[in-house]
């Protein structure tokens, strides 16, 4: 029979967990010596261990989800009222929250109009990549169906999503991979590949067009990218970047997808990512910050021209989206999203992400005047990366055991920040700052004096 969590000591819980549990993305060796950390409350920004230690998230929930902060009560309500009326219900048939949300949530996207629900921001992708699949065959006779991704850029975790990675190190020993996925290079200018940095945005959304015209015109089908690159690096685009990419795919007829399962519902300070940069998407896909972690849902959101294409005669029992989600029917992803939207809404946090997120990168930027080991801060509203060097002038990237210390350092202070991991080859070496939308500048300071100390007695 399971056991009680209330009858359970927390030190027998960590002992359970380490006998019983496969935790995401880590090495297990490490729990023969260490203690895995077990997370049993939260409030606000703040979190608490199973050994009564309490932390300030400066991660949203480890990878940029909570983004109203721990302890809703009203979220948890409305599940629990959700739940309690009318849990579940297979997707091809609606829920009340699943209409509202979907109304409150394209009332926030101009241009888009239809909502497709799911899990995960893999599943939500992998819809997409079928949409453009399924159009391919229906319009363009089984060609224009490439997807082009981005160097540095993830979309998931699941084999299709992976094939759309341009991680290397989430990718390797998982394939092969689906084919029909084609790769373009990074747009940072960092870490620019030119000789110089002249007209750096545009010639790096032109490498977009050189590889549309190699591989043909007529079998490219859609572009999928993030707004802005997480976990690749925090990779804000260089001015220019963004027009440019949209003038090609209009050229070529190219459908753009935006990956905004990072920056979707206002961490970079606006409902989406996009929007700082006035492009019009045909493909929106949401996830993580859309329930901040409450209820699991996911959407792929569409332009109804998109959707049209799937809208055909009755008697064509191949002519429309044939594909389900099982939970993406369960009414608790809706009814969390609909009050976490009111509270994005209510409380102003657009505007706190915006105001806190300048000031996040003020002090970020008087870190820089003081520590060498930072090569480069980018970021936007409360999305922030801190590359590491060994030394400015030639860029080296810092080892990774370095930012683990760091890591570790802020860890032991009370503070829990993120960096760049099993991404690419000797490029994890970008510490990561994503506090809640509700930060307060005090709390910000408190993040940046345990960032300073890190990479005092780390870093230098
Ligand atoms: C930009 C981006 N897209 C998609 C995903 C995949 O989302 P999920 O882990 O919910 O499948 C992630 C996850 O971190 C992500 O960062």
């Amino acid at each position: 029979m399971a056991r009680a969590e209330s009858k359970i000591s927390q030190s027998t819980i960590v002992d359970i967990d380490r006998e019983n549990v496969w935790h995401h993305l880590v090495q297990h060796k490490q729990f023969d010596s260490t203690d895995p950390m077990i997370v049993v409350e939260g409030h606000g920004m703040r979190v608490r261990d199973s050994n009564g230690n309490e932390f300030l998230d400066a991660t949203s929930g480890g990878v940029w989800t909570v983004n109203v902060g721990y302890g809703r009560k009203s979220i948890a309500k409305a599940v629990h009222d959700q739940l309690i009326k009318m849990c579940y219900f297979a997707g091809s048939t609606g829920s009340v929250p699943g209409a509202l949300f979907a109304e409150a949530l394209i009332a926030k996207m101009p241009g888009l109009s239809r909502v497709y629900y799911s899990n995960s921001g893999s599943e939500a992708n992998e819809k997409a990549y079928k949409f453009v699949r399924q159009i391919a065959h229906n319009k363009y006779d089984g060609k224009k169906n490439k997807i082009v991704y981005r160097e540095r850029d993830y979309h998931g975790t699941t084999i299709t999503a992976l094939s759309s990675g341009g991680q290397n190190e989430r990718k390797e020993q998982y394939g092969p991979y689906t084919p029909g996925f084609v790769e373009i290079p990074h747009c940072c200018e960092y870490r620019c590949q030119y000789d110089d940095t002249t007209d750096y945005g545009v010639r790096a959304a032109r490498e977009l067009e050189s590889v549309i015209l190699r591989e043909g015109p007529d079998t490219v089908g859609a572009v999928v990218l993030e707004p802005i690159t997480a976990g690749g690096g925090a990779i804000t685009p260089p001015e220019g970047y963004w027009t440019t990419i949209q003038e090609i795919c209009k050229k070529y007829d190219i459908l753009l997808h935006i990956d905004e399962v990072v920056c979707g519902m206002g961490r970079t300070g606006k409902w989406f990512g996009y929007q700082h940069y006035d492009i019009k998407p045909d493909i929106v896909t949401l996830a993580k910050g859309v329930a901040s972690g409450y209820a699991a849902i996911s959407c792929t959101v569409t332009t109804e021209d998109v959707f049209n294409q799937f809208k055909n005669d009755v008697s064509d029992s191949l002519g429309y989206f044939r594909d389900i989600s099982t939970f993406g029917g369960c009414a608790a992803g809706p009814a969390a999203a609909l009050e976490n939207l009111r509270i994005i809404e209510d409380e102003h946090l657009l505007r706190n992400a915006a105001e806190m997120g300048d000031y996040l990168m003020d002090k970020l930027h008087g870190l820089y005047e003081k520590h060498e080991c930072i090569g480069d801060v980018r970021g936007k509203g409360l999305f922030a990366g801190v590359e590491l060097v060994k030394d400015r002038v030639s860029k080296e990237p810092a080892e990774e055991t370095m930012l683990m210390k760091i890591v570790a350092d802020c860890q032991a202070h009370g503070v829990l920040i993120g960096r760049t991991n099993r991404s690419i080859t000797g490029y994890n070496n970008t510490i990561t700052l994503s506090p809640a939308l509700i930060v307060s500048r005090s709390e910000i300071d408190e993040i940046v004096v345990a960032l300073d100390a890190a990479l005092g007695s780390v870093g230098s």
